[in-house]
């Protein structure tokens, strides 16, 4: 199968020019002056952006939370979600039961997700426990594709690591070359200072902020940075939400070492003035960590411009709040925390990014793709323009606009955080492994065209 993209504006992590794109069974075959050029399809992308698909590695679709509660999207609606909003590629989580081995696990997420997705997908491995065999089972899961490991320094009664965890999980990563990310949140005083505030009635949503206020993420954030730096160990901070952290990471890496960061819309476009209200006002913005104060949105927005935020993912975790937030109506700690993103993030980085004037195109193809693909071992299949690259392509109009809203969003959330905003910019037409799989808005893509993505880190990792 032949498709040509003409007269676009064909943009990289680091160029941006005139050009077209030839997609010959599902990758893509020519890059240039194509104007000579023919194919079964031909798409006018005249007045367009054409950019690689967006890569979001940080989705929680289906995730359990314990009551049999699972997530809003699962991995077919989820995954369409994604398309909608430009996204062809998403990385997913495996959580293992405690003493489950890891590969069992591995096996038992694909079995959800295989034949049911829209888009390409990749899984991350948690750790949620130490035993000796861990190593190993490391080792069997990155040779199945999946070597990056998800740590969480929160929920420490449920999936999170105390510290000498901690360790031995980024001593046994560095010893493997693997990838570790962290959930940076001390989970000790969040866990007091819950137990505290419920025991003295103060049970509703405004609480949820006060027990995780940012020198909690910024403690966490450092000592993961000191631990992993000790052991040469690769850290990824995932959804990173203040302005402290981000020094913290800045200094790092000017130091020489192997650190990314990743942020989410929410914490750039929102702010803590959002759990004032009621319960059914407020519970929908219940996430972890929580929106911060307007200075820690600036840092963020600065650390975008200035290079020092790698990736924007989105952390897509929608609850719906009738039936599944209101589980906490009566106990904050009781709503499951997560927000939605992944269809929102392209639009929301484009308007308020690069229309605003605070980054280029180029930096939007970095952040929303092609740092990811190579942080997380997927470049040059994922995340690039060039021959020989999956033809995983974003038709971008800039001119096209949207009002987000419950209403009209692929999720199936029954509320949205993204309610009123309205977005610049659109795709006109997404790609997925050269096939159409949004046409103006619709997506054509039939549930079971993604395939699992087996992931290989390079040396050094990005
Ligand atoms: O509140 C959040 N972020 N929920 C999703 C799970 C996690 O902590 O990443
Ligand atoms: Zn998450």
């Amino acid at each position: 199968m032949t498709s040509i993209i003409k007269n676009g504006i064909l943009v990289t992590e680091t160029h941006a020019q005139h050009g077209d794109i030839l997609l010959v069974d599902g990758k893509i075959a020519a890059v240039g002056d194509l104007r000579n050029e023919s194919a079964e399809t031909v798409y006018d992308a005249r007045g367009c952006y054409v950019m690689p698909g967006g890569i979001d590695p940080h989705v929680h679709l289906s995730l359990p939370v314990g009551g049999g509660l699972l997530s809003a999207d699962d991995f077919e609606n989820g995954t369409r979600a994604a398309l909608a909003g430009g996204t062809t590629s998403v990385i997913d989580f495996v959580t293992p039961e405690h003493g489950q081995d890891l590969v069992t696990a591995l096996r038992a997420r694909r079995a959800e997700a295989d034949h049911h997705v829209l888009c390409d997908y990749g899984l991350h491995m948690s750790i949620v426990e130490w035993r000796d065999s861990i190593p190993e089972e490391m080792a069997r899961s990155a040779e199945l594709g999946a070597p990056s490991f998800k740590t969480y320094l929160a929920y420490k009664k449920a999936i999170g690591l105390d510290d000498a965890e901690f360790v031995r999980v980024l001593d046994a990563a560095a010893r493997g070359r693997y990838l570790v990310t962290a959930h940076c949140e001390h989970g000790d005083i969040i866990d007091y200072l819950q137990k505290n505030f419920v025991e003295e009635g103060k049970t509703a949503v405004r609480w949820h902020p006060r027990c995780r206020p940012a020198a909690v993420e910024e403690e966490a954030v450092t000592r993961a940075i000191a631990l992993a730096g000790t052991l040469g160990a690769s850290l990824y901070i995932v959804h990173l939400s203040t302005a402290g952290g981000l020094e913290a990471a800045a200094a790092a890496r000017a130091a020489g070492q192997a650190l990314y960061v990743e942020t989410c819309p929410h914490y750039l476009l929102l702010n803590e003035d959002a759990y004032e209200g009621s319960f059914d006002e407020t519970a929908r913005y219940t996430m972890s960590p929580p929106l911060r104060g307007p200075e820690h949105s600036r840092a963020l927005w600065e650390g975008i411009a200035a290079g020092l935020v790698d990736v924007l993912a989105t952390d897509h975790c929608p609850f719906c709040t009738s039936g599944q937030k209101d589980r906490g109506r009566e106990d904050f700690t009781r709503i499951p925390n997560g927000v939605s993103g992944i269809e929102e993030r392209l639009k929301l980085l484009w308007t308020f990014g690069v229309a605003r004037g605070r980054i280029t195109p180029q930096r939007f193809v970095e952040l929303t793709s092609t740092r990811a693909a190579r942080i997380f071992g997927m470049y040059p299949q994922k995340g690039s323009l060039a021959v020989g690259s999956d033809a995983d392509i974003l038709v971008w109009d800039p001119a096209q606009r949207t009002r987000f809203g419950a209403s009209t969003q692929v999720s199936r959330c029954d509320e949205s955080i993204w309610e009123g905003f309205e977005g610049v910019g659109a795709p006109r037409f997404v790609f997925s492994r050269g096939t159409e799989a949004v046409r103006e808005g619709q997506v054509m893509a039939e549930a079971g065209h993604g395939h699992y993505l087996e992931r290989r880190l390079l040396e050094g990792h990005a």
